[in-house]
């Protein structure tokens, strides 16, 4: 018995920031971010709107979606590295805003591979018989913790979420099979040293800029290429298939290059690769639930199409998942 995602819902702030806005506050230019990155745009939340609010637009789509009440479900897992607080838990936060008396659930830290690690996780209740609906969603509001004086970092990222409900198949389908993976040893190229029990936040840890993330670029880069190519490799070896039998590929969206460079190694033609970079920026955890969604919404898979996910991120964190797509929506 699988987990099968019966439903999908994404959910970004209104606010867009064009490169061209970046150009009036930092040294950068719209053709160098397109040009290197593939980014047009990008949204950020507004005043007084942080990732409960995201969570609870894209938590509200999939209960009316499915026709549930809040009541139907069971687990709320929540995929960030940006929850509105540390505690309590941004999936409390939620569950209070939809009502959702019955469930319980928890954030879960896997930077931009955490909507495969969420995925995983809550297939595992689902397949156990022992929960019926799980709501799992990925969702950064990266803005919170860019630092606009540094333009490597700044350009790359944007604030939104997606969803999914995850419930029982019966047959073959559903999720089929994932490789997750981390290295730890990769933590120092991609991290927000600050806020947290290592470094509590004092007046030197602001001035010093440490609340913000940073990262070695060029080391990000060539880790994602190798990383998500390898595991997409391994899956696609693993169940005997190739780039071909693939209806969609949703990559990572953190640059154009990247995914251009996975989806060749893998095979994959450019035409059955999502990408939605130029219009969201690098969402973090929030990238694969919204391409999902989206592909789901206008009809780029149907059921029995099986797709290939991918992702990258701090940690090193790094998976591949196979979807025989079946929802029920
Ligand atoms: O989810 C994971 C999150 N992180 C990532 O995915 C990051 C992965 N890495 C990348 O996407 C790329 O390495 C970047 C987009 C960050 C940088 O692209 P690059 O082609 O590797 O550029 P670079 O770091 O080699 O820099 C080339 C030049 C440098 O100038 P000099 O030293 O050659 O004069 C940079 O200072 O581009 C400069 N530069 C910029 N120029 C204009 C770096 N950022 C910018 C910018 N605007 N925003």
């Amino acid at each position: 018995m699988n987990a099968t995602i019966t439903t999908t819902a994404r959910y970004v702030p209104k606010n867009i920031v064009t490169n061209h806005d970046l150009e009036k506050i930092m040294d950068t230019s719209d053709e160098w971010i397109k040009s290197r990155t593939g980014i047009h745009q990008r949204h950020f939340v507004g005043e007084n709107e942080a990732t409960s609010d995201i969570c609870t637009h894209i938590a509200k789509s999939l209960l009316e979606k499915r026709n549930l009440s809040p009541d139907d479900i069971d687990i709320i897992i929540i995929s960030t590295v940006t929850p509105d607080m540390l505690a309590p838990s941004t999936a409390a936060i939620v569950q209070n805003n939809i009502g959702a008396s019955r469930a319980w659930g928890f954030d879960l830290s896997g930077a931009c591979t955490g909507f495969l690690y969420g995925l995983e996780t809550g297939a595992k209740f689902v397949e156990s018989s022992q929960y019926n609906k799980v709501m799992v969603i990925g969702v950064d509001t990266m803005s919170s913790i860019l630092n606009l004086e540094d333009r490597n970092t700044a350009v790359l990222f944007g604030d939104g979420g997606g969803g999914v409900i995850l419930e029982q198949t019966g047959d073959n389908s559903g999720i089929f099979d994932s490789i997750l993976k981390m290295d730890g040893s990769g933590g120092p190229f991609l991290q927000m040293p600050a806020g947290g029990s290592r470094m509590p936040a004092t007046i030197e840890s602001v001035e010093n800029k440490m609340h913000y993330i940073r990262q070695d670029g060029r080391t990000v880069f060539k880790f994602a290429v190798k990383g998500m190519a390898d595991v997409a490799e391994k899956i696609l070896e693993k169940h005997q298939l190739t780039g071909d039998d693939i209806s969609l590929f949703i990559p990572h969206q953190a640059n154009k290059r990247i995914i251009d460079a996975a989806a060749n190694r893998c095979g994959i033609d450019s035409d059955k690769v999502l990408i939605n970079i130029h219009e969201y920026g690098n969402t973090t955890a929030g990238t694969l639930p919204i391409g999902l969604s989206e592909a789901d919404d206008t009809g780029k898979i149907k059921n029995g199409d099986l797709l290939l996910l991918a992702a990258f991120g701090a940690g090193w964190t790094w998976g591949s998942m196979l979807i025989k797509w079946d929802t029920l929506s």
